[in-house]
C-alpha cells in the first residue's frame, strides 16, 4: 500500500503536461468489441483504471498492451461476453462493454455496478435505452443479462443527460438495423470523442456534440487508430493547485474549450489566466475571492472538480457555497478537509466553506479519485506534514501525480506503508 507524504507551503511554478483523458479512454476501449482487429489509442493515460479495463477486455479474449502512453488492442478473438463482479466492482465504467456486446454478439452478462463512495450509481437509463433498441434485459443474481436477435433502431429520450447511458446506447445503436434518434443525450467531450471514434470505425452518426444524435445503423465496423483527448479534470486539478499555492504554472496539452466553466470561475476568483494554443498559464498572488459554484452537466462546472473547488475556497476571503446537483452526496472529502482545519458546514447537497481558517497538516484519506485530489490540494497549503492514505484511488485517475507536482516544486513523495 502507498501513501503520499506532503509538506505544505511550497509555491508551484513551471510546466506540467496533462495526460490523456481517463473518462474518454474508458469509453473508447470497449469499442474494440464492435469490430475484430488491431486498434491503437495514442495518448492513453497510464493509470489503474486503464489497467482494469485492459484486464476485463483481456478476460473476454482481447489482447491489450499499454507501452507508455500507447495502447494496443487486438479484438480478433473475443471468447467471452461477460463482465464479472470482481472486475465491475473495481471500476463502474466496466458497464461500457454492455452496449457493444449486445450489438455485436446478441448477448451480454455484466455485473450490476452497485454504488460507490458517493452514493448510488443507478444504470436504469442504460438498460431502458438498450431495451428500446430491442434488447431483452433481465436482472438476476446481481447481473444484467441482455439478449438480442438483432437490435432495431428507435427513438430514445434520456430522462437525464447521463454520460454513461449515452455512451452505452450510442455504441449499441451504431450496429442496430435502421435509424436511431437520441434526444437529451450527454454532450461531455468524452461522449463526443466516442462518437468521433465510432464514425472513424465506419458508423453513421449526425449531431455529434449536440444533445440530439441521429444514428443510421451499419452492418459492420472496422478497427482504427485514434488520438485520445486531454484530461480536462486533471487540467482543472493542476490549475487549482497552482492558484492555491499562489504560483505560476503552465498547463500543457489541454483543450481550453473543455474547461470554459472552470476557467471562468478561476478568473472570477482573481486568477490571471493566459491561453495560447493548447497551453493555459495561471498566475495567482493573493487569496481567492469567495466564489459559489453549482455543478452541472457539460458545459457547466464539472462535478469531478467540485471537491477541488472546495479545497480552493478554504483559502478564500469570505464564505462560499459549493453545490453538487449531479451527485448530491459526493462530499466525503469534507470531513477529511475539516481534519486539516477547514471550516465547512454541510446543508443538504451544498458545502458552505468559510475561508481563511488556519490549516495544519494531518493524516487523511478518501475513497474517491477526486476527493483524494482535494486532500492533496489541502495538504499542499496546510502548515507542516500531511500523509494522504489510500493513494490507489488517485492512481486510478491521475498518472504519476506526485511526480508532476514535485516537478512544479511541491514537497511530495510516495512512501510504502501498512497504514490504510
Ligand atoms: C461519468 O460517470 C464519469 N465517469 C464520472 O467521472 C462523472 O462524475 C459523471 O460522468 C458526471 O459527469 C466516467 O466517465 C467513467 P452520469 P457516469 O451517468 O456516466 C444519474 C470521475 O471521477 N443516472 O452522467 O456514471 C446519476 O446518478 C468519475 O472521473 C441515473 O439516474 O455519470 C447522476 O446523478 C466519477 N441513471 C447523473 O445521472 C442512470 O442510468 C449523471 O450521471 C445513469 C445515471
Amino acid at each position: 500500500m502507498d501513501k503520499f507524504v506532503i509538506n505544505g507551503g511550497r509555491r508551484l511554478s513551471g510546466r506540467v503536461r496533462i495526460s490523456g483523458a481517463k473518462n474518454a479512454t474508458l469509453a473508447l476501449m470497449p469499442m474494440v468489441l464492435l469490430a475484430p482487429g488491431v486498434f491503437r489509442l495514442h495518448n492513453t493515460p497510464n493509470i489503474r483504471d486503464v489497467w482494469s479495463m485492459s484486464r476485463l477486455l483481456g478476460e473476454m479474449g482481447a489482447h491489450c498492451e499499454l507501452n507508455g502512453n500507447e495502447l494496443f488492442l487486438d479484438s480478433s478473438n473475443i471468447t467471452s461476453h461477460e463482465a464479472p463482479y470482481e472486475q465491475v466492482k473495481k471500476m463502474r465504467a466496466s458497464i461500457n462493454v454492455l452496449g457493444p456486446l449486445v450489438a455485436r454478439y446478441g448477448e451480454a452478462k455484466v455485473s450490476l455496478p452497485g454504488g460507490d463512495a458517493f452514493g448510488p450509481r443507478p444504470v436504469d437509463l442504460h438498460l431502458k435505452g438498450l431495451e428500446k433498441l430491442g434488447a431483452e434485459i433481465t436482472l438476476e443474481n446481481g447481473y444484467i443479462h441482455a439478449k438480442s436477435s438483432g437490435l432495431q433502431g428507435a427513438k430514445i429520450h434520456f430522462d437525464i443527460s447521463s454520460v454513461g447511458a449515452t455512451e452505452n446506447v450510442l455504441s449499441a445503436a451504431v450496429l442496430a438495423k435502421g435509424s436511431t434518434l437520441l434526444t437529451n443525450a450527454a454532450i461531455e467531450p468524452e461522449v463526443t470523442a466516442l462518437a468521433r471514434l465510432l464514425v472513424k470505425m465506419g458508423a453513421k452518426i449526425n449531431g455529434i456534440g449536440t444533445n440530439t444524435i441521429e444514428i443510421e445503423g451499419v452492418k459492420e465496423l472496422h478497427p482504427v487508430e485514434e488520438e485520445n483527448i486531454p484530461d480536462r479534470i486533471e487540467a482543472a486539478t493542476f490549475l487549482i493547485a497552482a492558484a492555491m499555492t499562489r504560483g505560476k504554472v503552465i498547463v500543457e496539452n489541454v483543450n481550453q474549450y473543455h474547461l470554459t466553466a472552470v476557467i471562468a470561475k478561476l478568473e472570477e476568483a482573481g486568477c490571471t489566466i493566459d491561453i495560447t494554443g493548447n497551453s493555459i498559464t495561471l498566475e495567482m498572488d493573493d487569496a481567492p475571492r469567495p466564489i459559489d459554484i453549482t455543478t452541472a452537466i457539460y458545459p457547466g462546472f464539472p462535478t469531478d472538480t467540485q471537491a477541488q473547488w472546495i479545497a480552493f475556497m478554504m483559502l478564500a476571503k469570505g464564505s462560499s457555497r459549493i453545490t453538487d446537483s449531479i451527485f448530491h452526496s459526493r462530499f466525503h472529502h469534507v470531513p477529511e478537509l475539516q481534519r486539516l482545519g477547514a471550516k465547512i458546514e454541510m446543508v443538504s447537497n451544498s458545502a458552505i466553506v468559510h475561508g481563511g481558517a488556519h490549516l495544519s497538516g494531518a493524516t487523511v484519506m478518501s475513497g474517491d479519485i477526486r476527493a483524494s485530489a482535494s486532500l492533496i490540494l489541502g495538504a499542499l497549503i496546510a502548515e507542516g506534514r500531511s500523509d494522504i492514505l489510500r493513494v490507489y484511488h488517485l492512481d486510478r485517475g491521475y498518472e504519476a501525480i506526485e511526480k508532476k507536482l514535485a516537478g512544479l516544486g511541491a514537497s511530495i513523495e510516495r512512501v510504502k506503508t501498512d497504514e490504510y
